[in-house]
C-alpha cells in the first residue's frame, strides 16, 4: 500500500471533462432515455462518428491468429469516442466518464468527502474521485484497491490486493483511518462468456462490497456498485433497502448500450 505520489492525473491546465461539458437529461433508471449533449468537446461524437472528429469509422482487419472476439473488441475500442476522449483528457480509462456522469447527476463527490474505490485499476474512477473531493488539497480522502498491480494515482492511497482476501477489510479500514462517506465498487471479475456464472461472480463481489460498506460508511453515506441487469440481484437490493433510504439504478450514457452493466446507487445509509 502506498500513499502515492503517482503519475500525474489529468492535466491541471486542462479543463476537466465534466460539469460544463457533459449534460445528462432523462429519468435515472435502467429504462431511462438518457442523452449526452456536448459543448465544445468530442462528446458530440458519441453517436459513433469517431472521437477524432473525422467522422470516419476505423476498420479492423481480422488477423490470422487473432480470435474473432478480439477483433470485435479492438474495432469497438478504436471507434469508441469515450476511449479517445479519455486519452485526450488524461483519464486512465473510459470508465472515468461513467462516474463523472453519475456524479454530475447525484452531486456526491464534494470537496472534503472520504471515498473508498473498489476495483479501481487502471484508475479512472480514482482520478475523478481525487479531483472532485480535492484530495490533493488535503481536503477529502481516497483509498482505492484492485487485485491487479496498478500505477498509483497521485493524491490517493492505492492498494493492490484481492478484495475477497480476509485481510482486505482491515487493511482498507486502516488506510481510511475513519468512516467513509462514499463506497464505490466497479469490481468485475473477468467474464467467462457464460452469463449466469458471470452474474453470480459479480453479485458475489457486490455483496462483499456492501458488507464492507456497512462497516465503514458514516450515517448518511452512499454506496455505488456495478451489477448486471436482469440477474439475481434481488437479495442485494433487499439488503440495501433495509439500510438505505433511497435505492435506485443508474445506467450512465458511457456504459455501453449493449451491455447488461448497470449501477446500483444506495443513498442515505441509516447506520
Ligand atoms: C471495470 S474495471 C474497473 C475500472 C475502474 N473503475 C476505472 O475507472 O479505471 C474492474 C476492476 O475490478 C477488479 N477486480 C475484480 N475482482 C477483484 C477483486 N476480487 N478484488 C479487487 N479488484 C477486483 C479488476 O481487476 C478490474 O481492474
Amino acid at each position: 500500500m502506498s500513499k502515492s505520489k503517482g503519475t500525474k492525473g489529468p492535466g491541471k491546465a486542462r479543463k476537466p471533462p465534466h460539469a460544463s461539458t457533459i449534460k445528462i437529461s432523462g429519468r435515472v433508471t435502467p429504462k431511462a432515455t438518457v442523452k449526452v449533449t456536448a459543448k465544445g468537446t468530442n462528446h458530440g461524437n458519441a453517436k459513433g462518428t469517431g472521437a477524432s472528429g473525422r467522422g470516419l469509422a476505423v476498420r479492423v482487419k481480422s488477423a490470422k491468429f487473432r480470435p474473432v472476439g478480439s477483433t470485435a473488441w479492438l474495432k469497438r475500442q478504436l471507434n469508441d469516442p469515450y476511449v479517445a476522449l479519455a486519452k485526450a483528457e488524461g483519464w486512465r480509462s473510459r470508465a472515468a466518464y461513467k462516474l463523472i456522469e453519475m456524479d454530475d447527476k447525484l452531486h456526491l463527490l464534494k470537496p472534503g468527502k472520504r471515498v473508498v474505490d473498489l476495483g479501481a485499476a487502471p484508475g479512472g474512477w480514482t482520478q475523478v474521485a481525487v479531483q472532485r473531493v480535492k484530495a490533493q488539497d488535503g481536503k477529502g480522502k481516497v483509498v482505492a484497491l484492485d487485485i491487479l498491480p496498478w500505477e498509483n494515482v497521485a493524491g490517493a492511497t492505492c492498494i493492490t490486493l484481492d478484495f475477497l482476501d480476509d485481510s482486505a477489510p482491515a487493511i482498507l479500514k486502516q488506510a481510511m483511518g475513519g468512516p467513509a462517506d462514499i463506497v464505490l465498487s466497479d469490481m468485475a471479475a473477468p467474464t467467462t462468456g457464460h452469463g449466469p456464472t458471470d452474474h453470480l461472480r459479480i453479485i458475489g463481489l457486490a455483496e462483499a462490497a456492501w458488507q464492507f460498506a456497512t462497516e465503514v460508511l458514516a450515517p448518511g453515506g452512499t454506496f455505488i456498485c456495478k451489477v448486471f441487469q436482469g440477474g439475481t440481484e434481488g437479495k442485494l437490493l433487499k439488503m440495501l433497502k433495509t439500510r438505505c433510504a433511497v435505492v435506485k439504478h443508474i445506467k450512465p450514457p458511457a456504459s455501453r448500450k449493449g451491455s447488461a452493466e448497470v449501477y446500483v446507487v444506495a443513498l442515505e445509509f441509516k447506520g
